[in-house]
């Protein structure tokens, strides 16, 4: 079975496959605001600290369950665990990953609704008609559900046509698109009048606005947009080959989704700062502030403006595709080996539960009023349950199966199999899953409930 099972076809479609699935709404929308409230720079710089301290160990934790158990996430659990109840960790990253696409899945159909109305100029306007443009949009019935569907069904169209054909083969057109509208953009950003004062507050660190806080915004924020514990990463590094050297493809991968961070920030600071906007705006930035900002900054030369907003949307929509792929590859690699179902008919059954999923999140915005539990909305139900509780608990448990019970000569084995690093760092990376990582997330599950 291991023989026949996929695989992708170069190092470039593996790693870029990898970093799609990493980089999306997290990197464009999530880093730049959360850099905003939490000091520029300073910000920057703990985040680093996280991606090679705590993001890279789990990802190359997740790599080698993946390889090793060449299969689906729950059955790769499975598989190492022994007969034990470590299987269920697996189950855990599946589910987390089914439910995320759900509502994934909406709000990168608002990009998709955003490129069409960058197009047709609906985006003009005071300030105040931008918001009531987002907010009547985003609580109706009808539209934001047509772009949640047409969205999950592109992204069921690549799926379909498998790992090598679908997978990868999109990866290596969508992500080098992604990086040629992002630089594009950034020269326009940063030609603006007034746009240095945005650059140096990226560059420059301000550590008087560091907390401990900070430092959990950074670890929350490098886990979510490493997709940790979401099973992609587990499910991708199932289709890897033996030759995959598992620590360098998690250093590149985290350098892309790293280096994507970044230059968007370079987008929306400098934009932002020079028509004089607070860029620490929150969820709203991206739907609501952006508009406003390219409508100002762009003000004389409308057309200009037009193509940024356009472009900046359709980077938007690619970045959430990448990531969606890779979410719905989690849950139908699951259905079809589990079931015995052809991947056909297992992605099928993916699409049509998470549009169901996704419909009622949207419902839950505004549309209805039944959607609640308690005061949140089925929308935030999902990104509370899933972001706040589901990540923390299973990357807190893959680190201790990883490093305490799997056994160290199979973790050895595929940590330095066709190392260029020859093991040199496994010792430190056997440290860093071992306690480390268990005891950081530790502390950002408690802190989050007010324990510590
Ligand atoms: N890492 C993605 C981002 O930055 C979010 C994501 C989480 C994608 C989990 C897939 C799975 O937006």
């Amino acid at each position: 079975m291991a023989e026949e099972r996929a695989s992708f076809g170069s190092k470039l479609g593996m790693i870029l496959a990898t970093a799609g699935g990493a980089v999306g709404l997290g990197n464009v929308w999530r880093f730049p605001y959360m850099t905003g409230q939490n000091g520029g720079a300073a910000f920057i710089l703990i985040y680093i600290g996280c991606v090679l301290l705590l993001g890279i160990p789990c990802m190359i934790s997740e790599f080698i369950i993946g390889r090793h158990g060449a299969s689906n996430t729950f059955r790769a659990y499975s598989k190492m665990s022994g007969g034990k109840a470590w299987k269920y960790v697996g189950l855990l990253g599946v589910l987390t990953g089914f439910l995320i696409t759900g509502y994934y899945a909406v709000v990168s159909g608002w990009c998709l609704q955003y490129i069409y109305a960058s197009v047709m100029g609906e985006l003009h306007g005071d300030p105040t008609a931008v918001k009531t443009y987002f907010d009547t949009f985003a609580t109706s019935p009808v539209r934001p559900i047509f772009w949640t569907v047409v969205i999950l069904w592109v992204t069921h169209f690549v799926i379909i046509h498998g790992i090598r054909g679908g997978i990868e083969k999109a990866s290596k057109l969508l992500m080098p698109t992604l990086f040629v509208l992002l630089l594009v953009i950034v020269v326009a950003a940063c030609l603006l009048p007034g746009a240095e004062k945005g650059i140096s507050f990226l560059l420059k660190p301000d550590f008087s606005k560091v907390t401990h806080q900070t430092f959990l915004n950074a670890l929350g924020q490098s886990f979510y947009s490493l997709s940790i514990a979401m099973g992609c990463i587990c499910t991708y590094a199932s289709y890897y080959t033996r030759q995959t050297n598992l620590a360098n493809s998690a250093i590149q991968v985290a350098l892309v989704d790293t280096f994507v961070a970044i230059l968007a920030g370079l987008v929306i600071f400098p934009a932002a700062f020079s028509v004089g906007v607070n860029p620490g705006s929150g969820p709203s930035l991206v739907f609501i502030t952006l508009p406003n900002v390219f409508n100002e900054a762009f003000s004389g030369m409308p057309v200009i403006g037009w193509i940024v907003s356009l472009m900046f949307y359709s980077l938007l929509s690619l970045a959430a595709l990448t990531s969606l792929i890779s979410l719905h590859e989690v849950s139908t690699s699951f259905f079809s080996e589990e079931l015995h179902l052809s991947r056909k008919t297992g992605a099928t059954i993916v699409t049509v539960a998470t549009t169901i999923i996704g419909a009622f999140c949207s419902l839950s915005l505004g549309a209805v009023n039944w959607l609640y539990v308690g005061d949140k909305t089925l929308f935030d139900v999902f990104d509370f349950v899933t972001g706040q509780i589901f990540l923390p608990v299973g990357g807190f448990l893959t680190c201790i199966f990883l490093g305490w019970f799997i056994p160290k000569t199979v973790v050895k084995d595929e940590f330095t199999n066709w190392g260029t690093l020859r093991g040199r760092f496994f010792g430190v990376f056997l440290f860093l899953v071992r306690f480390v990582c268990p005891l950081a997330i530790l502390g950002i599950f408690l802190h989050q409930f007010n324990v510590i």
